[in-house]
């Protein structure tokens, strides 16, 4: 059995291409060879000649000046291919050798190293160097580089005369199986006769290498494997909370940290004499958050519905420490960076017009603000000054911005700065009630704000897409402006890209955050359509949109954010998609309970709401959230209305934890038995909490 699989090279001209045609002299016949980046004297064109009988695939890109390829594009004015997308058009043929250029930190271009091509590649890697003087500080610098990428080598191969002891030097300190061959003689300018006459000498030592290929090496444990990822700096994505400090258990320090935490720390929504301490969180992983006591438990409501697959997010990680070696933070107003364009690009091409542009904030209730600055300023520049009225729906929620708390209007939350909000009503959310108030503000209102498909903050009240097409209607009938707020319900997390799809509309303007980054990274974005665009399109400095932020389209954050984009349309999808089925299966049968008023669900969402007066300030939120944290389930019920929102990518074992936490919270606070019997009829999900609540302090019984 032949692999495919990739050469690499400690630095140029360490024998890569003479490795790879003693290579093909022998298994020519079956291996394809591709080179995808070329500068100066073509090694595809010397292979193709030495080795006529391996089949030889052009390079991606080929220029004549023997410098870096990013350095010989830029002089030319040509663009490298991204890493993904060279990785992507890999030729389709097996087994394949694929040769690289330089080292695996050798730029590539556009502010990315070689070693993400390696990455995107994911083929066997085999290191080759020059047995030449310094070949096993060259080897083992080279095999740490990679191993802190969390890239591991397969092998190592010197080319030169054999060197004992560099071969035993790399083997004891870099763990890594090492292969000797030399080459067919000094000159380089060798025949196609001399080349199978050295491979054919050698031909041993190329068979054990095409054997060790395929063999999946035993570890020795007395040795370091730098061929392999180095454990103790794995993928970056695998959490690791016991090396840090402050996420190792220690309920002593956890307590400590509290104790600080109320001396110092100022909590959103929380009041300073709260009836239940903090959790201390000290590392999150997939749909868990560790706890510094020492549990761990579950993230039911994906850290305020900004986690989109699960925490720390392989994909994000990867873009984010990727993005970091080149850039960090730059302002945003007559600069630009390629990760803003990149995402922007990729938002603008999933809306319902073509053009339009976006505009990055960093927070829900400032793509909010941004939008109806936008709205209100659309009709200033169009004549229309008096239209300084917004139309909110009752239960709407936007944010704790003056705008946004001015379109949300909550008594409970902003009650107390009613005299400092602007002109604003909220109706019922009916497409009737839109229409009587617009055609009795007539001329006066700037733009209609909704929540399509679901109300979050409000309750998790949920509309059908007809609804929402209605409201579009009757706003485009009278001349107004649509914003959709799909702070919560964009990016995936009801399952398509955008709710407002649902209803196939096409808003004046769209907020998103939250789920923008996957949650990694503070984020938002306001995206106006053309019409909207239009009016700033002029040369006037004074018609300009003055509004900006110290981190407006953070770099770092448009990395992650276009890394996740990148993904969502295939992924997000069907795992909503399955989560909704779950929780019909598996709470949909609350709607029978006696003290339930509804149960509602859309996408990753399932909302309980109980019969209960209380509003959002209902103790009975309380008593169901520190039950499901018995339970290791973090929710935090809206008042009497109990749901979870969980990480796309949470396992089944989990959402069936959640869905049990729930039905037992629910029979707890409704003053239900609880013995194994009511036990067994709550649960019809099979799972036993107590034997489920591993490595947590859970207290379950029945
Ligand atoms: C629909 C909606 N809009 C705006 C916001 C405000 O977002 P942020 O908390 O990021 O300011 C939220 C927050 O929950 C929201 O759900």
């Amino acid at each position: 059995m032949m692999t495919d699989f990739c050469v690499i090279g400690t630095d140029t001209d360490a024998g890569k291409t003479t490795f790879a045609l003693l290579w093909l002299s022998v298994f020519g016949d079956r291996y394809g060879y591709w080179k995808p980046m070329e500068t100066g004297q073509s090694d595809s064109q010397r292979v193709r000649r030495l080795v006529p009988t391996c089949r030889v695939w052009p390079p991606l890109r080929y220029f004549a000046e023997p410098v870096a390829p990013s350095l010989a594009a830029r002089r030319q004015g040509e663009s490298i291919p991204l890493p993904r997308h060279a990785a992507a058009a890999r030729p389709n043929h097996s087994p394949l050798i694929v040769e690289t250029f330089g080292g695996p930190l050798s730029p590539w271009g556009e502010g990315s190293l070689q070693v993400e091509f390696l990455r995107e590649l994911g083929l066997p890697l085999l290191l080759v160097a020059s047995s030449a003087v310094g070949a096993v500080g060259r080897t083992l610098s080279c095999l740490r580089a990679l191993s802190v990428e969390g890239l591991g080598v397969k092998a190592v191969v010197l080319i030169g005369p054999r060197d004992p002891f560099a071969e035993a030097e790399i083997t004891h300190h870099g763990g890594a199986r090492v292969f000797s061959l030399e080459g067919p003689g000094d000159s380089s300018e060798w025949t196609a006769l001399e080349i199978a006459d050295s491979a054919s000498r050698q031909r041993q030592v190329l068979l054990d290498l095409a054997e060790w290929l395929v063999e999946t090496p035993r570890p020795d444990p007395a040795r370091p494997d730098l061929t392999r990822p180095d454990p103790a700096r794995p993928d970056p994505a695998r959490p690791d909370p016991a090396r840090l400090e402050n996420a190792r258990p220690d309920p002593a320090r956890s307590a400590d940290w509290v104790r600080r935490d109320q001396q110092a720390v100022w909590h959103p929504y929380t009041s300073l004499q709260p009836p239940d301490p903090p959790i201390v969180v000290t590392a999150t992983s997939d749909e868990f958050l560790h706890l510094a006591d020492g549990r761990r438990i579950i993230d039911g409501i994906s850290s305020w519905w900004t986690i989109l697959f699960g925490h720390r997010d392989p994909v994000l990680i990867h873009a984010l420490t990727e993005a970091a070696r080149s850039i960090d933070h730059v302002h945003f107003a007559g600069t630009t960076h390629p990760w803003a364009v990149d995402l922007a690009e990729q938002m603008l091409a999933t809306m319902p017009w073509s053009g339009g542009r976006v505009f990055f904030s960093d927070n829900g209730s400032t793509a909010v603000e941004v939008a109806l600055k936008l709205a209100y300023q659309f009709w200033l520049r169009r004549g229309e000054g008096r239209r300084t009225l917004f139309v909110g729906f009752e239960h709407g929620y936007h944010g704790d911005t003056f705008g946004a708390m001015a379109v949300g209007r909550d008594p409970v939350f902003f009650g107390d700065f009613e005299p400092l909000l602007f002109r604003a009503i909220q109706i019922p959310l009916d497409a009737d009630a839109l229409d009587h108030t617009l055609k009795a503000n007539a001329g006066d209102v700037a733009a209609v704000i909704i929540e399509p498909l679901v109300q979050g903050a409000g309750g998790m009240r949920m509309h059908p897409p007809a609804v929402l097409k209605d409201i579009a209607e009757v706003t485009q009938r009278h001349d107004s402006l649509l914003i959709v707020d799909e702070v919560m319900t964009g990016g995936g997390r009801l399952g398509p890209l955008w709710a407002h799809q649902a209803a196939a509309i096409a808003p004046d303007l769209i907020c998103a955050a939250k789920t923008l980054t996957g949650g990694m990274m503070p984020l938002a974005a306001t995206i106006a359509s053309p019409t909207i665009v239009e009016a700033w399109e002029t040369s006037d400095p004074a018609k300009t949109f003055f509004h900006g932020h110290s981190f407006t389209a953070h770099p770092l954050a448009c990395a992650v954010a276009a890394a996740n984009w990148r993904r969502l349309p295939r992924t997000a999808q069907p795992k909503a998609a399955a989560m909704e089925t779950f929780w019909q299966e598996s709470l949909g049968s609350l709607r029978d309970h006696p003290r339930v008023r509804d149960v509602r669900i859309r996408g990753s969402i399932v909302a309980v709401e109980l019969e209960d007066a209380g509003g959002y300030l209902a103790g009975i939120g309380r008593q169901i959230r520190r039950s499901c944290l018995d339970l290791g389930v973090l929710l935090r019920p809206l008042g009497s209305v109990v749901y979870a929102m969980p990480p796309l990518n949470t396992s089944t074992a989990s959402l069936e934890r959640i869905s049990e936490a729930i039905r037992r919270a629910i029979a707890d606070a409704c003053g239900e038995a609880r013995g194994r019997a009511s036990t067994v009829a709550l649960s019809n999900t099979g799972v036993s909490i107590d034997a489920e609540v591993a490595g947590t302090d859970a207290t379950a019984s029945d």
